[in-house]
């Protein structure tokens, strides 16, 4: 269970709004849901008002004798008008709905600024692997926004953020809302997804498909930023990892604890031998926000109870209880701490 003394994930300013998109494929669902909504509202109104209308209008007098009004069977008229009437709206229903997955289908735009990024579900949390720039992250995604575009359609040329979609155990999907519809990770092939964010900010999402006991914990966001700020990430991130300084005690003795232990089988820091890919790529963990699949903000409180203990924080995690000492744990962290 989540010790409720240590803080929790901050809630920012920008929640996730399944309503409120900011790329042209959820403009596109947020529209046809609209559309959808409207007609069954006057649907709604058509039969519930007449009904309303009709049971208080024909209600039985009170010195009513108990026989039963004339029973009308097989009215040509009103069989043809309710089957044709509901026929026509299921075909209108159709119509819309699939120019609305026409019109969400990836253009090819063979633009060189698109941005590829290859994404694996885990339980419980969100492989990023960014092939054109050669480095891997976990759990927030980074993206470069076209502000000036207008909403997409098949003759826009902005650049796209383009997903393939993978999964490293069992289903999962990807959904953040204000950018795209939901997308199935499956085991054994990819799957894509594509979104073009229209303003800059973090986009919540979470993982749609039931996965296992952490699913609820298996948040993820994205980070639109401008060309300027994503390309500087990247320098960043492309970056091997930052080496504790020779007076740092504590942090080496953490670096040689990570390195000697069952912690460098399943994690990344590149730069170092430790090249496991079962968890989180960590060369630049303190560059995220989150740890965990965002079920706790990254800070040193945070860290040193997740290194003591994953299973008490996100319980069932992949992470086992590595029994480490608590000072081994304080030198573990130390040395977390200084992956920038
Ligand atoms: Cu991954 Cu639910």
């Amino acid at each position: 269970m989540a010790d409720s003394s240590v803080p929790n994930v901050a809630v920012e300013s920008e929640q996730s709004v399944v309503l409120n998109p900011a790329s042209p494929p959820a403009a596109e669902i947020s529209r046809l849901f609209y559309l959808i909504l409207g007609i069954a509202t006057c649907i709604f109104l058509i039969v519930f008002v007449p009904l309303l209308w009709l049971i208080f209008r024909f209600r039985a007098p009170r010195d009513h004798d108990g026989t039963e009004p004339p029973q009308i069977y097989g009215s040509n008229p009103i069989e043809i008008a309710w089957t044709v009437g509901p026929a026509i709206v299921v075909f209108v229903l159709f119509l819309v709905t699939a120019r609305s997955v026409f019109q969400i289908k990836e253009p090819a735009t063979g633009q060189s600024q698109d941005l590829n990024v290859r994404v694996i579900g885990h339980q419980w949390w969100w492989e990023f692997e960014y092939p054109e720039y050669g480095f891997t992250t976990a759990n927030e995604l980074h993206v470069p926004y076209t502000p000036a575009h207008t909403p997409s359609r098949a003759d826009d040329l902005a650049p796209h953020v383009h997903l393939d979609l993978g999964s490293a155990d069992v289903l999962h999907s990807f959904w953040v809302p204000q950018l795209s519809g939901k997308t199935d990770l499956v085991p054994g092939r990819l799957n894509t997804l594509w979104f073009e964010p229209k303003r800059s900010g973090w986009f919540y999402g979470q993982c749609a498909e039931y996965c296992g006991t952490q699913h609820a914990h298996m948040l993820l966001r994205v980070k639109a930023q401008t060309e300027d700020d994503f390309k500087k990430w990247v320098a960043d991130q492309q970056r091997p990892a930052q080496d504790p300084s020779e007076d740092d005690t504590e942090a080496l003795a953490g670096k040689a604890i990570f390195l000697t232990n069952a912690c460098a089988n399943c994690h990344t820091i590149r730069g170092t031998h430790a090249k496991g890919i079962f968890g989180p790529d960590l060369t630049h963990l303190m560059s995220r926000t989150w740890i965990a699949a965002g079920i706790r903000v990254n800070n040193k409180e945070n860290l040193l109870a997740w290194v003591a203990d994953p299973q008490k924080i996100k319980e069932g995690c992949r992470m086992p209880d590595m029994k480490l000492t608590e000072d081994e744990v304080k030198k573990v962290v130390a040395y977390l701490m200084i992956l920038q």
